[in-house]
């Protein structure tokens, strides 16, 4: 009767491991999602539609959730710094489009992208494959 002891410890183990890193695979999943949201952004902005800039802006609040523990893990304090501003300008994206006020939206928008592309100048890598990676 060793086996489902065994798999006990295993699945405990597995779900501790879960909730107490994000790994590279999670973090990726996260970018892409961020990604889509961000286009979805620009369509969103182009047609002047402030309720689908909110919703896009609190997609990205929501996937930005958790990965700055991945920064955190590493010792890299400036990822911890990016995902904040990143995180607090899509907030203050949100808001700005719910009050429907042109300017902060503006404004909000270019502190996001300027966290976005901070990070991956100095965390991300582009392979001759065209795949993303981590430095
Ligand atoms: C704190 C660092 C950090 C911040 C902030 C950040 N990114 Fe990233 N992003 C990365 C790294 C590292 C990669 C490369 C590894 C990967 O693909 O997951 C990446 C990859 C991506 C990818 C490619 C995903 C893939 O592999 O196909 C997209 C799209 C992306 N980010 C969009 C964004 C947008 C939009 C924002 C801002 C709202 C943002 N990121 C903010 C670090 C960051």
């Amino acid at each position: 009767m060793k086996r489902p002891f065994l798999f006990a410890v295993l699945g405990a183990i597995l779900s501790l491991s879960l909730g107490l890193a994000l790994d590279e695979q999670e973090f990726t999943t996260k970018m892409k999602a961020i990604g889509d949201h961000m286009g979805g952004l620009k369509k969103a902005l182009a047609a002047k539609d402030m309720a689908a800039v909110s919703m896009h802006a609190k997609g990205v609040t929501d996937n930005l959730k958790g990965t700055g523990k991945f920064w955190k893990d590493k010792g890299a304090d400036d990822g911890v710094k990016f995902t904040k501003d990143a995180s607090k300008a899509s907030k203050d994206l949100a808001k700005a489009a719910d009050d429907s006020n042109a300017d902060e939206v503006k404004a909000s928008m270019s502190a996001m992208g300027a966290a976005c592309k901070g990070c991956h100048e100095a965390h991300r890598t582009k392979g001759p494959d065209g795949k993303y990676g981590f430095k």
